[in-house]
């Protein structure tokens, strides 16, 4: 056997699961996370070839490439379902007003907010928005992240979102993240049009003219009081669907705003933050293959109650874990970090927050056949930590930077 890459001597290779047709894991399943002690990961062509146990490396194998990752562990890459990566400018005068009191609804009414990215968007050339996210794209890159969902939802008219979701594509090619793109035009109604207009906008132009560059794989709707109402999220998702643009949703971040209702009866793949959810909410959603995700990030930044993780697990749900990278509410696409936070604010266990952010988040991006986890013919992409104690120090040193090398498509990553 012949491997372009061998990583040998590993003190825990994390996140191994068999070939297979893999589902969300749900309830009781989240808390398993399967881990082999004093293991090797041979990769070739891209894809991981074989794994196992050190006595198990097959005899007479030869290897271009070795690392010995003795005391250190290895995970498959994280998986980011839901970030707003691409964007012109960061806010941070807004996290200033923030501290001396004003909320995020007073910041958005005040043209700041959603409309404050969009004005400054508008301004900038493909060419520059993209310089300007690639940064951010390779640092989550170095922060173990190896998949991507990015939404446009910055642009607010046709030319603008189709802008954004071109850079995003862009991204796709220009580094080894896999990408997924959403189109988020009913993210807010920008100032110039009323809401009616602006959505019709959506429906029978920027839907389409998506559609027609092959430029989105999702359609997204922020479904919130101020926003936009379930009944119209329902519209913009079913209006999606008729291209091809299966919905995933934002809901649930401010008030029960009925958008997880909205996202179970469109069919949505998720339904993102659920920081408002109650027992109608689950009932919803144990009735249906919509898988919830949690952001942490933007529950911390803005301060509010986290989403009911253990509730949603003991009820037996699935539950993903996403970053939400955006300037206003998640300035951080660090999923090492959201990881920390599912477990200290939300009371996830390491294991399920790992589980929530590996192959919960390949099966909401629909890449659970070649990401997610460590199993053969998947893609090559993981990283190789320092050396740790245990999978639990992860989460556990939440401040630290404890990735050592970063694996994409079977390639090491040189930092940039
Ligand atoms: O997911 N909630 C809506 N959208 C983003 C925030 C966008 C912004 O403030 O720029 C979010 O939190
Ligand atoms: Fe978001």
């Amino acid at each position: 056997m012949h491997f372009d890459l061998l990583i040998q001597n590993i003190k825990g290779l994390a996140q191994v699961r068999p070939f297979g047709t893999p589902t969300p894991l749900r309830g009781e399943t989240m808390s398993q996370l399967p881990v082999i002690t004093d293991g090797f990961v041979g990769i070739a062509e891209g894809k991981i070839a074989a794994f196992g146990k050190m006595a198990e490396l097959p005899s007479g194998y030869s290897a271009q490439k070795v690392i010995d990752a003795r005391g250190c562990f290895v995970f498959p890459s994280w998986v980011d379902s839901h970030t707003h990566l691409v964007f012109a400018a960061s806010r941070e005068e807004e996290f200033i007003l923030k501290i001396k009191g004003a909320t995020y609804e007073e910041i958005a009414l005040h043209g700041g907010g959603i409309l404050n990215s969009a004005a400054k968007l508008r301004q900038m050339s493909e060419d520059d928005l993209l310089e300007t996210s690639l940064t951010r794209a390779h640092e989550i890159i170095n922060q173990g992240t190896g998949a991507v969902e990015i939404k446009s939802g910055y642009g607010l008219t046709t030319r603008d979102e189709l802008k954004m979701l071109r850079v995003a594509r862009r991204i796709g090619k220009e580094t080894s993240l896999t990408v997924k793109t959403t189109l988020l035009g009913a993210h807010a109604v920008p100032k110039e049009k009323s809401k009616a207009d602006y959505i019709a906008e959506i429906i029978y132009e920027m839907i389409p003219a998506a559609a027609e560059e092959k430029l989105a794989d999702y359609i997204d709707v922020f479904c919130e009081q101020g926003f936009f109402t379930p009944d119209e999220t329902a519209q913009i998702a079913e209006a999606g669907k008729r291209y091809g643009l299966k919905p995933r949703l934002h809901a649930n971040q401010l008030h029960r705003s009925g958008g997880v209702q909205a996202g179970v009866k469109t069919g949505a793949i998720s339904v993102d933050h659920l920081e408002n959810v109650g027992e109608e909410e689950i009932h919803y959603l144990k009735n249906s293959a919509t898988i919830p995700t949690a952001l942490p990030g933007a529950a911390f930044f803005l301060g509010l109650s986290f989403p009911p993780a253990r509730t949603m697990i003991e009820a037996g749900l699935p539950l993903a874990i996403a970053s939400d990278y955006n300037p206003g509410s998640a300035p951080s696409g660090n999923m090492n970090l959201m990881v920390s936070l599912a477990c200290i604010k939300m009371k996830m266990t390491p294991e399920e927050a790992i589980n929530a952010a590996t192959v919960n988040t390949a099966c909401a991006l629909e890449l659970q056949h070649a990401l997610g986890s460590i199993t053969i013919g998947k893609l090559a992409n993981l990283f190789i930590t320092k050396p740790i104690p245990s999978v639990a120090f992860i989460p556990y040193a939440y401040g630290s930077s404890l990735i050592d090398t970063v694996i994409l498509k079977g390639k090491v990553i040189q930092v940039k």
